[in-house]
């Protein structure tokens, strides 16, 4: 399934900015991810849409932006990739460090809890 996250850029009852769209979309979308994950599908986000086509195609009225879209679906055999993509999935996922996002004071000041050693993917803290 290939879905689209659209955002409402008013807020209904007063027609004012709703500058909290994207954040709320992001939220949405998160939660539908572990939602997928939690029942062994897999969610690909994406950002490289045509929120213009994208209006075209549905009708999707002013005020209204599609800004994302998800694919959502059980993974396929990866040998099933053309080479180069194979390489990009088997690849080791890359994270930066907390320090270098997770500021205190001022911007770029790494905070302190953000320099502890970070958990392994999928460990259990107390
Ligand atoms: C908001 C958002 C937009 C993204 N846009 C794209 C995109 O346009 N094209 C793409 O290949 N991956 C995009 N990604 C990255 C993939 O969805 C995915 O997170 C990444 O390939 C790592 O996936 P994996 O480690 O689960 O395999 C986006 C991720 C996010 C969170």
């Amino acid at each position: 399934m290939l879905a689209l996250g659209v955002v409402s850029l008013r807020f209904t009852r007063n027609n004012k900015d709703n500058r909290a769209a994207v954040h709320d979309l992001g939220l949405a979308s998160a939660n539908l991810v572990i939602e997928a994950t939690a029942r062994h599908l897999s969610a690909h986000q994406m950002i490289g849409i045509l929120p213009e086509r994208a209006r075209e195609l549905y009708q999707i009225p002013e005020h209204f932006e599609a800004w994302t879209a998800i694919a959502i679906g059980y993974a396929a055999d990866p040998a099933l990739l053309p080479e180069a993509m194979q390489e990009r999935d088997r690849a080791p996922r890359q994270r930066k460090p907390w320090s270098q996002f997770v500021f205190t004071g001022q911007w770029g000041r790494p905070a302190p809890l953000a320099e502890r050693p970070h958990p392994a993917p999928g460990a259990i803290t107390a």
